[in-house]
């Protein structure tokens, strides 16, 4: 562990606390980032990861618990922004999976309610049922236990709407028949999106760097493959990038052949003035945060506020009514829609301090 380092992200950081505890009998970090609890309980997923070095875990919880404080308030939901890491030796199952996270559940059971946990990356239902065994600040768990399980149906629904919009931003209609649509990564949620899209007409075309998982798709949907590392340049009318962060760089942003970019993947910008490379490319850029909250719509809606399948339906859509606000602010205000939606979070963060 490396102090300096750890210090020197967190002086940089312009989050309100990180609690840290060193589980020694696992040799694991445990990181709860609370980034802001303006809004609400800082809210977001529980990642589970190898980290080669603690402070990278930390550096990754910094980042995306910023990130969750975009998306809730981008969504409209009384949630702040917060994400926890558990930077493992190695991926954990059984008895010691179990015991890690009775343990964790007991750190973020003693933040009070600052911060509410869900899934993430390598963490499921049934590993939120686990942690409410210690804690009732966790949205997520298995239906069977009570919860409204997983949230990846939903992020595609909204990254659909999301879809829907831009489209109707830039070709002047929402239909998506015919436009032919790139998929990079057809997990939980690339697979769901890639149906909604083959009912809706899209002309497919699907990559993975699972060769038998996109096979196995692209024949169920009539979908055309391309090999992952061509997905990016694969000509197309909207690339939806729905497999890892940061894709759109200075590298790759010169390479797209795409007219919009609407996905679900999380932080797909390298940097913020990718957002204007985007831009400059005549690219319409469907910023993530608006895109891909779904799913903690989905988990709030019925987890946290009590609401009915109808009214989390009624504000999935409204990821498409936030969205035409951005493109309308970038226009106006001569800005990036990365940039129109940081300012759309900033007032509704600045109206909230003053309210
Ligand atoms: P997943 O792990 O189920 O699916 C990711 C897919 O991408 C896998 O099939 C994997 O093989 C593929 N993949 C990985 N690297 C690739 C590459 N270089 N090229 C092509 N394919 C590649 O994950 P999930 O849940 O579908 O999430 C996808 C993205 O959406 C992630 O970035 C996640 O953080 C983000 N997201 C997910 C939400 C959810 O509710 N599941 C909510 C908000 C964001």
């Amino acid at each position: 562990m490396r102090a300096d380092v750890f210090a020197e992200l967190l002086r940089a950081w312009d989050g309100e606390e990180v609690a840290v505890r060193f589980d020694r009998a696992t040799e694991t970090w445990m990181l709860v980032c609370v980034h802001s609890t303006v809004l609400g309980p800082a809210s977001g997923g529980t990642r589970m990861k190898v980290y080669a070095e603690p402070h990278e875990a930390l550096r990754d919880g910094l980042r995306l618990a910023a990130a969750m404080t975009s998306t809730n308030a981008l969504a409209g939901l009384p949630l702040g922004g917060g994400k926890a890491v558990l930077a493992v030796p190695e991926i954990p199952t059984g008895e010691r999976r179990r015991e890690i996270l009775l343990r964790y559940a007991e750190l973020v059971d003693a933040l009070g309610g600052t911060y509410v946990t869900a899934c993430d990356m390598n963490t499921t239902e049934r590993d939120m049922d686990v942690v409410a065994e210690r804690t009732r600040h966790v949205m997520g768990r298995s239906v069977e236990a009570g919860g409204s399980g997983s949230s990846a149906p939903a992020t595609a629904v909204g990254v659909f709407h999301g879809l829907r919009a831009a489209a109707a931003h830039v070709f002047g209609t929402e239909d998506l028949s015919g436009r032919r649509v790139v998929i990079q990564g057809v997990g939980a949620v690339g697979s769901v999106l890639a149906r909604l899209l083959a009912e809706a007409g899209a002309e497919l075309v699907l990559a993975d760097v699972d060769e038998g998982r996109v096979a196995a798709l692209a024949a169920e949907l009539g979908a055309e493959v391309v090999p992952a590392a061509s997905a990016l340049s694969t000509p197309c009318d909207v690339l939806s990038p729905c497999a890892s962060g940061g894709v759109l760089n200075r590298e790759t942003i010169p390479t797209l052949r795409c007219r919009v970019v609407a996905g679900a993947a999380n932080n797909q910008l390298g940097e913020p003035e990718d957002a204007d490379r985007l831009a400059e490319r005549g690219i319409c850029y469907a910023p993530d945060h608006v895109v891909n909250a779904g799913g903690i719509i989905h988990l709030a809606s019925l987890e946290l506020l009590g609401e009915d399948e109808a009214r989390r339906d009624e504000r999935l859509r409204g990821i498409a009514e936030t969205l035409g606000e951005c493109f309308r602010r970038a226009e106006a205000e001569r800005i990036s829609t990365g940039a129109a939606a940081e300012r759309m979070v900033a007032e509704r963060l600045a109206a909230a301090r003053a309210g």
